[in-house]
């Protein structure tokens, strides 16, 4: 998730743009840059790979004064972290930057290329300043160059924008990623987000989807893109401190990243669903259809989390692309001399994409021949690297150690990869492509509803709960992974001994567990392991455990015998673990607020494993 920052005022704009970088580096990044009209008439532009301190180095080295500029600072979504894929980008007078990712990147490319641009980088971004250009050159002044040329993108963005012709504006836009406007005294700024303004002024407006702006020294005035129409967009007063404000508000990074979430699955999804065709779009699968019809067997490598997600993922390739599919701790994969070899698919799926455990598996499955594709989210990363090809999810920066919204993106991206291998093998025709497809574009708005829905009643349970000392989570089938990641959640942030079983295993052993002072959440939305998770859950009932039902809205079994349900609403069966897991998030979390511990920084543990 980039960061953008712009200043045009009297105060020089190169420390201003470098604190508001600065003040964004919770967001993650992986290089950062500035344009900057200098008081010589020129428009320059310095960036820089890694940390922010490099850029400053080179600012230190080679000042550039001036009073106008834009500071950038991102995270890789196309291309990977390097100088000439860095922002600003520069086509001609134009420079630009931009949060977001451009969907039509493909299709524009080779229009801008067969109209004679020559493109640098690898990014979406680069098309936006030579699309702009071209506008200019058509003799459009900068305000209806950009206007025109976003009329010509689809997808998420916010940008900013500077003409070398025009050095007294900036003009920026907002679709689908944040961009807020600061107002000063005699200076006006902009931001991906409310702490890069803070030190400057608390005086704010927030750009709705659509809008355009145009930043003087004296003022921002706002448009439509679409009609060109001037709107007034009302002036709030942020009294948020800097810390609160890079949490957008919320307690934690946890919390945050939890409500994130819908979010994290429409910026994953985006571009990929084929919903004309009820398919996928699968070139950054990295396979032909020969070859997705050639695959005897998957393997889902993984650890922790990730490896909750790969086990949701078995299903998918199971049901839905009929393919024997194998789930592996990385961690045990290894040293197994593991029978694999060509005609073998490995996935290698990791937040971090740097766990040595999935790193090094990776390594050896390639060694013996097998396709690796990669499902990461932080873009070339080791295991990306690695891999023959790359699945990104597009989560955005998680700072939590505890991962929420990077496994919701993980599941999004192995049902598509199942949704895709299925329509290739002949296994899901359209009908059932297209219940799938269609049920995942609905996805964020249901899981919008069931976070902000459940977090009351589940803040409650968990204050409750808080002292349990043990705690179960039972699933069956596709909840069984979901019932582990509750488990896994609750133990890493809140210390709260937690097991997550198979619902059905319950009787094999951990029964024994159970009395009235042991909550056991019970996973049981209307699938078809409903009625058996039912009578485990009698079982449990019967020992006096305190139940709570995870259960589909309307469900009047649940609600009878269970002392509380928290509900989500009915989905298609592949898609409940999107759900179901997230009232499992915030039950950890607001156990662990209770108790006072680091939510964020859980003790013993990192946010990238790097050690075996
Ligand atoms: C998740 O909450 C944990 N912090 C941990 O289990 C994590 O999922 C695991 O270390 C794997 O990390 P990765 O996804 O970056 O490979």
């Amino acid at each position: 998730m980039c960061g953008i920052v712009g200043h045009v005022g009297s105060e020089q704009a190169a420390p201003i743009l470098l604190d508001g970088l600065r003040r964004l580096e919770y967001r993650g990044y992986d290089s950062a840059g500035v344009a900057i009209h200098t008081d010589g008439g020129e428009l320059k532009v310095v960036r820089a790979v890694g940390k922010l301190r490099n850029l400053e180095a080179q600012l230190n080295a080679s000042p550039l004064p001036g009073t106008v500029g834009i500071g950038h600072t991102r995270w890789a979504t196309h291309g990977r972290p390097s100088e000439v894929n860095a922002h600003p980008h520069v086509a001609g007078p134009i420079v630009v930057v931009h949060n977001g990712i451009i969907e039509n990147h493909l299709a524009l490319r080779a229009r801008l290329e067969e109209r004679g641009a020559k493109i640098a980088s690898d990014t979406d971004t680069e098309l936006v300043a030579h699309l702009v250009h071209f506008k200019v050159k058509d003799g459009l002044d900068l305000e209806s160059a950009v206007r025109a040329a976003l009329r010509e993108l689809h997808g998420a963005y916010a940008i900013a924008v500077l003409s070398k012709n025009e050095p007294d504006r900036i003009v920026v836009a907002k679709s689908s990623s944040p961009l807020v406007l600061g107002l000063g005294d005699g200076a006006t700024y902009c931001g991906s987000d409310i702490p890069a303004l803070l030190p400057y002024t608390r005086r704010m407006v927030f750009l709705e989807d659509g809008d355009m702006a145009v930043l003087t020294r004296e003022d921002a005035s706002v448009t439509r893109i679409d009609t060109g129409e001037k709107v007034e967009r009302a002036e709030k007063h942020i009294d948020w401190s800097s810390v609160m404000a890079e949490k957008a508000g919320f307690k934690h990074f946890m919390l945050k990243e939890i409500h994130e979430q819908p979010r994290a699955i429409e910026d994953t999804l985006r571009g990929r669903l084929d919903r004309e065709n009820a398919d996928v779009h699968g070139h950054e699968i990295g396979l032909s259809d020969a070859d997705a019809k050639a695959i005897q067997r998957v393997y889902l490598l993984a650890c922790g989390t990730s490896h909750h997600a790969a086990m949701t993922g078995r299903y998918y390739l199971e049901q839905i692309a009929k393919i024997p599919t194998t789930v592996e701790l990385a961690s045990e994969f290894r040293g197994r001399d593991p029978i694999i070899g060509p005609g073998d698919l490995v996935v290698a799926v990791s937040q971090s994409g740097e766990t040595i455990d999935t790193l090094m598996a990776a390594r050896e499955a390639k060694e013996k021949g097998a396709k690796v594709l990669a499902i990461a989210n932080v873009i070339g990363s080791a295991i990306p690297r690695l891999a023959d090809a790359a699945f990104y999810t597009h989560a955005g920066p998680e700072i939590g150690v505890a991962s929420t919204k990077c496994f919701s993106a993980q599941l999004a991206n192995l049902l598509m990869l199942s949704i895709w291998l299925g329509r290739r093998r002949g296994t899901l025709d359209t009908n059932g492509a297209r219940e799938l497809v269609e049920g995942l574009a609905k996805l964020p708005v249901q899981m919008r509803d069931v976070v902000i829905g459940t977090r009351q009643l589940v803040a409650n349970l968990a204050k409750r709960y808080r002292d349990a000392r043990d705690v179960l989570f039972l699933g069956r089938g596709l909840s069984f992974p979901i019932a582990l990641e509750g488990a896994l959640k609750l133990k890493e942030i809140s210390y709260v001994h937690a097991e997550g079983y198979a619902a059905g295993e319950m009787k094999h052993g951990p029964i024994a567990l159970i009395d009235s002072a042991v909550p056991v959440i019970v996973l049981m939305p209307k699938d078809r392991w409903y009625d058996k998770t039912l009578s485990n859950l009698q079982e449990a009932m019967a020992r006096e455990g305190q139940v709570i039902g995870i259960a589909t809205e309307g469900d009047e079994a649940a609600q009878r015998l269970t002392q509380d349900v928290i509900e989500i609403p009915a989905v298609l069966e592949a898609l409940t673990p999107f759900l179901t897991v997230l009232p499992l998030q915030l039950y950890a979390y607001y156990v662990a607020d209770f108790k006072g511990t680091d939510v964020d920084q859980p003790r013993n543990l990192a946010k990238t494993v790097t050690v075996e």
